[in-house]
């Protein structure tokens, strides 16, 4: 244990109402971690809509250890009582969801797991500390890829486990200490400097999404936008009742064919084309083919990832470079009605 790990999993601990926090070198090493809570011959029930991660790992790398992921729909939580089953130990979800931008009732969720026993995981990375406090909606663990918005400018890779259970926080500090996947110091301090403006860049960052996803919503050559801030979208009213702004991430849907998407997820100036997300530069990713490339294409379509669909990590540029550069990307390719005509 090193100064600067112990001072940011105290800071870790102070932004989310947590006990226990301990640093990963990942945050897949987090999850990792998480799930040696479970044994082998156990099952984990696991949301759906999940990092493409989290869904590779308990798909090629848990079975080795003969261990088994039921996929349940967080939409329904009352689902989940009756795919529980006697080996079931461990529950994790997210929200929002990645790439859809889905709004879950992370409360209820927790409930249920809780009452059938099970520890609930809840992977806050996609809110941060600064939006969301899942441990106050009786999650056990928080896990966070503090590689994102936590240290926020993409300079370094690392995760966290948060949980008010002494028990949990002894197994998982055993755990990381036998398996050693810790960050290195330096990390840590990278983390901590990140972690003094979040607060700021979360405001920034729920603003500008805003502002884009208005103007993609308004913009002809797109289909839909997925965004809890607008008001038609479906999960707005859970977002506003559980979350402490919309967020930074969105993604939309373009009314073209797969080389129009390719087209403009290449033609971005100010949006890099990159899969990770939370840091101040604003990103661009085709799910399809980059966070979502080891689904087949009945997982994803199970998942409601079509092949137009376009994920946007708003970062905290002046917003009118960021709508220029969405307007330059769009021209790009030809709208339908002219294409046809
Ligand atoms: C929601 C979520 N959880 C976990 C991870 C994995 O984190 P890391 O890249 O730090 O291993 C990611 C990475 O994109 C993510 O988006």
């Amino acid at each position: 244990m090193t100064p600067n790990r112990q001072a940011l999993e105290s800071a870790l601990c102070a932004l989310e109402n947590a006990e226990h926090c301990t640093m990963f070198a990942s945050g897949m090493a987090a999850i990792m971690a998480a799930f040696s809570l479970v044994a082998s011959g156990e099952d984990i029930l696991c949301a759906k809509d999940i990092y493409g991660g989290t869904f590779r790992l308990c798909k090629d790398v848990l079975p080795q250890q003969a261990i088994t992921t039921t996929h349940f729909d967080a939409a329904d939580p009352d689902s989940i009582r009756s795919l529980c089953k006697p080996n079931t130990r461990l529950l994790i979800y997210e929200s929002p969801s990645n790439p859809t931008l889905k709004v879950f009732d992370v409360p209820r969720i927790a409930q249920i797991g809780r009452e059938l026993g099970l520890v609930v995981v809840f992977d806050n990375t996609f809110a941060s500390p600064a939006l969301m406090n899942p441990l106050d909606f009786g999650v056990d663990i928080v896990v966070h890829s503090t590689t994102k918005y936590i240290s926020g400018h993409s300079d370094v890779v690392g995760g966290a486990l948060l949980t008010n259970r002494a028990d949990l926080a002894e197994k998982i500090a055993f755990y990381s200490k036998c398996t050693g996947a810790v960050p290195s110091p330096f990390d840590n301090w990278l983390t901590l400097r990140g972690l003094k403006t979040l607060e700021l860049r979360m405001q920034r960052h729920c603003a500008n999404a805003q502002v884009v996803a208005e103007f993609l919503a308004a913009h002809p050559q797109v289909r839909a936008v997925n965004y809890p801030g607008l008001a038609t979208h479906p999960g707005r009213e859970l977002a506003q009742r559980t979350m402490r702004g919309f967020g930074g991430m969105l993604s939309f849907e373009l009314d073209g064919s797969a080389r129009d998407v390719a087209t403009v997820a290449n033609s971005f100036q100010v949006f890099l084309l990159a899969e990770s997300l939370g840091g101040v530069e604003s990103l661009v990713a085709y799910p399809k083919m980059m966070s979502h490339a080891s689904l087949t294409d009945e997982e994803r379509r199970e998942r409601e990832i079509p092949d137009n669909l376009l994920r946007l990590s708003v970062g905290i540029e002046d917003p009118q470079d960021l709508i220029q550069d969405l307007e330059q990307a769009l021209a790009r390719v030809a709208h339908p009605a002219r294409a046809r005509a």
